[in-house]
């Protein structure tokens, strides 16, 4: 079952706090630890009463903490969705009891649009757009010029950001790259480290001749670092490695040459967040879509980037 949190009911000056319910996809990531601190910090600053659960990957876990805030009358919900799919009857529960809901960090698919009020997070289309852009830099400054065979490590099934960023590096390949590019394996690592490396062992078996790993999270390419050491090759060399994120272990893969490139996803949502929720509380309007800056990075910027990284 899910473990879950819950917050003091009067902010620090006596006055009705704003009670939020919030339910997080689960610990999986380097990534899901920094936006987990992000979002308890910031609730905490805004003087909220935040209740926190976490659904440890399973949406069964996701629908049941929001059925509870509905229960619970919180004044808003904000989830981020494990999986696109399979949300509307929940999400029409909430609003039947009137309850404002504000997606973060992940969308969902829904016939009906006013069943929630805004999404805070990234654009992961274009990050898996901006994965193939840095990927021709990559591949450039190692004078790859041949084949390139790519294995991929698909985050969760049926997520957002696992669709979305496949996506998007497949526009790249097919608008610039139909015939020197091809994805010769792609499987899901479920964005974690454990699924990284058995993954990456496969891969090795069953395709040895792989030269490129597109990692959707930086915290699966390090569990396929551990696999292509253990297969004897160099990752950062043998096998180019791009992934996405940014937390401070991919930038520590990155300064020791094992990573080449990494696209920065921001996992700091949670002062936007309670920005939002305050909005939306008082009735002000919000843009549907609150978008986070982000920057990608090569493989010669990690060392002085790494001191800076905050996650
Ligand atoms: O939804 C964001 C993704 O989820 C991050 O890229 C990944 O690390 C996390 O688990």
């Amino acid at each position: 079952c899910a473990k879950e949190d819950e917050g003091s009911s009067t902010s620090s000056d006596g006055s009705k706090a704003i009670t939020l319910g919030f339910s997080q996809v689960g610990s999986e990531s380097g990534w899901r630890s920094a936006n987990t601190d992000s979002v308890k910090s910031a609730a905490k600053e805004a003087g909220y009463n935040l209740k926190f659960s976490d659904a440890q990957q399973k949406q069964e876990n996701q629908i049941s903490a929001i059925r509870s805030y509905i229960a619970q009358k919180v004044d808003v919900i904000a989830f981020s969705p494990v999986v696109v799919t399979g949300w509307d009857a929940v999400l029409k529960e909430a609003k039947a009891a009137k309850i404002p809901v504000v997606l973060t960090d992940r969308s969902v698919e829904t016939s009906d649009e006013s069943l929630y009020v805004t999404l805070v997070g990234s654009d992961f289309t274009e990050e898996g757009r901006r994965a193939g852009k840095i990927l021709e830099k990559v591949l450039a400054k190692a004078g790859v010029k041949g084949p390139v065979k790519i294995a991929q490590l698909e985050g969760t099934t049926g997520a957002a950001p696992a669709i979305e960023r496949a996506k998007g590096f497949k526009e790249v390949m097919d608008a610039d790259h139909k015939d020197d590019w091809k994805i010769v394996v792609s499987q899901t690592g479920d964005f974690t480290r454990a699924g990284g490396k058995q993954v990456m062992a496969a891969f090795l078996t069953s395709n040895p001749d792989i030269n490129v790993l597109f990692a959707h999270n930086d915290d699966m390419a390090i569990g396929a670092i551990q696999s292509i050491e253990a297969a004897g090759k160099k990752p950062g060399k043998d096998i180019l490695i791009v992934s996405i994120d940014g937390v401070k272990d991919g930038f520590v893969a990155m300064s020791e040459g094992k990573i080449n490139a990494i696209v920065e996803c921001n996992p700091l949502l949670g002062p936007q967040l309670m920005d939002v929720v305050k909005k939306v509380k008082n009735g002000e309007t919000v843009e549907r879509w609150i978008k986070t800056k982000e920057g990608d990075f090569m493989q010669d910027q990690a060392k002085a980037a790494l001191p800076s990284r905050k996650y």
